[in-house]
């Protein structure tokens, strides 16, 4: 299991969280009276997921109990759990997963799973991202060969995968869209890939090689990411959007 670090994860939130935000914007719930947020890490979308809707309960599952610590301090109702595993007590109106539900295998199974969570007329909202073949996780990869550690690739679908496996569940709509995250300061993209993909290939590694392999990376993610003339890093992310509406 990757372990999930609340505060360096948080340095770039304005930019990991846009997409979540985004995928916000395309729910269109009036009054839902029952928001689950699987994976809600540090639990910043989940709080706002219940600005948005003050009346409806809300209740943010993530597996890694630091996130779920580190989330407490909102208003939301928080839970330790596994996504592969939890259920809710009944159907909810809205299942909400933002960066999440690309750490978890079988989609074709997932997927339906969660659909039937919901209540007819609600929605699963889900963003994931498709970092696999950018520079900066090709780097992650063939660094790691060299350290004798190969991780097989996510088990996120091709996009027009997804309408068929929902197609007899809900009406389903999917888009990708490439962000070009301006960042800052020295060798932006390292630090923010240090927080999440490399983690995979640390915990892999003997400890007193984990420095070796960071500095690898570094030097290398620092070539493919120069800086512009006014010290600004462009990081371009791809991500997958999906929304499924349950049938009436
Ligand atoms: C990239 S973070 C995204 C957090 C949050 N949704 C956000 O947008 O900021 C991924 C989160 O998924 C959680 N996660 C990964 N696998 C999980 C699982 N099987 N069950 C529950 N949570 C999981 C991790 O602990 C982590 O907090």
């Amino acid at each position: 299991m990757t372990t999930w670090d609340p505060d360096h994860y948080e340095e770039f939130f304005a930019q990991r969280h846009q997409p979540g935000r985004d995928l916000m914007t395309r729910i269109d719930l009036v009054d839902p009276a029952d928001i689950v947020d699987l994976g809600c890490g540090t639990g910043r979308l989940t709080a706002e997921l219940a600005l948005r809707w003050p009346d409806a309960s809300v209740t943010g599952i993530d597996r890694s109990p630091e996130m779920i610590a580190a989330a407490a301090r909102t208003v939301v109702d928080y839970e330790v759990g596994d996504i592969e595993t939890w259920e809710p007590p009944g159907p909810v109106d809205l299942v909400f997963a933002n960066a999440s539900l690309q750490w978890i295998d079988d989609h074709p199974r997932l997927f339906p799973r969660l659909v039937a969570m919901i209540r007819p007329g609600g929605e699963l909202a889900v963003q994931m991202p498709l970092s696999w073949d950018q520079p900066s996780h090709r780097i992650l990869r063939s660094v790691g060969a060299e350290f004798g550690v190969e991780i097989a690739s996510p088990p996120t679908l091709d996009p027009g995968d997804y309408h068929d496996i929902l197609a007899s569940h809900a009406d389903t709509e999917v888009w990708v869209t490439t962000y070009h995250h301006v960042l800052s300061g020295e060798n932006p993209v390292f630090r923010w890939v240090s927080a999440t993909g490399m983690q995979r290939f640390l915990k892999r590694i003997d400890v007193d090689r984990h420095d070796d392999y960071r500095d690898e990376c570094a030097r290398q993610i620092a070539t493919a990411y120069p800086p512009n003339d006014r010290g600004e890093t462009v990081f371009p992310f791809t991500r997958l959007f999906l929304l499924a509406r349950a049938s009436d």
